[in-house]
């Protein structure tokens, strides 16, 4: 099956209820490792590049593995560009295969973003790419933000309305108190997420796909293993798997991972070379780490995004 930009597939997530998961991919045992469980469920998946994932892998990789894996898999799979930073960058991307870019211009004044969102929407559509744009802020790994400190970051849902209708982009994403890295929130604080900013943002936005960035639930066993073979990670702390079970049942459509997949990935050639410290050719380690990343996937199709058999 060739690749697929993300409109049906959205349109079938908000209308069932379920989420499609947003891996991000760095390289063919990450591809194979997600490709792998989204088959054994028949779920749809969307595979996003990130600028660094890019420059680190190369552009005419990653694709060509991820046409592959279409192809292959028969499974409905997106190329997505992650946090695309300009027009020049989603404009490479679109000419160079991807189906859906996202531009991420929440750093941006209201104005601003909006200006350089339509202007990527605008040469997307006419590809048949889709593009999803970001309004609010998301604190980031080395900001050291404690989430619930920093309103100014939530998404002002009195704003959605009218960056959809401008912009024409075809999914939103919203700050609600996620935010990327493992490091979610700090030892001892509770958990929390926006759902009442949720709630607003898809009341105004009927049928409308949101997108959540910053979403892994940062498994404690993956954590833990890091640790028991020689790591030293600090205290971990995710979003909580119920909570992203019900933002997948609302108007959540996407659910963007990488650090768990990063932290299974990891904690299992750990645990590798702790139990064969003789081995030294990357399949041994590697075919570990793939199927880490299998089994993540497995888990959170099944557990938490409900996608499996809607492919
Ligand atoms: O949202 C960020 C993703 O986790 C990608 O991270 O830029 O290190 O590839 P990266
Ligand atoms: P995590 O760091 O929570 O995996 O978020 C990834 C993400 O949002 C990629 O865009
Ligand atoms: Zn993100």
């Amino acid at each position: 099956m060739p690749l697929v930009n993300t409109i049906e597939m959205f349109k079938k997530a908000y209308e069932g209820g379920y989420a499609i998961g947003a891996f991000n991919v760095n390289n063919m045992e990450i591809v194979q490792g997600i490709v792998d469980a989204c088959q054994a469920n028949n779920s749809p998946v969307i595979l996003q590049v990130s600028s660094s994932a890019r420059k680190y892998a190369r552009h005419p990789y990653l694709r060509a593995m991820v046409e592959v894996a279409a192809q292959e898999s028969g499974l409905p799979i997106a190329l997505h560009l992650d946090h695309g930073p300009d027009f020049a960058t989603c404009k490479s991307c679109i000419d160079g295969g991807f189906t859906s870019v996202m531009i991420d211009g929440s750093h941006h004044d209201f104005e601003t973003n909006i200006q350089v969102t339509k202007e990527v929407v605008e040469y997307a559509h006419k590809h048949g790419v889709t593009v999803e744009g970001e309004l609010g802020q998301l604190a980031g790994v080395e900001d050291e933000v404690s989430v619930d400190a920093d309103n100014a970051s939530y998404t002002d849902p009195a704003q959605v309305q009218e960056f959809v209708e401008r912009t024409g982009v075809d999914s939103l994403a919203i700050a609600i108190g996620t935010s990327h890295g493992a490091f979610k929130f700090k030892p001892g604080q509770k958990p929390q997420l926006r759902f009442d900013i949720l709630e607003d943002v898809s009341r105004r936005l009927p049928g409308f796909p949101i997108v959540l960035h910053g979403a892994s639930a940062v498994i404690p066993k993956y954590v833990a293993m890091v640790n028991q073979f020689g790591g030293q990670m600090p205290d971990a702390i995710g979003i909580p798997e119920e909570m992203l079970r019900k933002a997948s049942s609302m108007a959540v459509c996407k659910i963007n991972v990488d650090s768990d997949l990063r932290l299974a990935l990891t904690a299992s050639i750990r645990k590798h070379f702790a139990e064969h410290p003789d081995h030294f050719d990357p399949r041994q380690y590697l075919t570990d780490g793939r199927n880490a990343i299998t089994e993540v996937v497995d888990y959170k199709i099944k557990s938490i995004l409900g996608s499996e058999n809607k492919a």
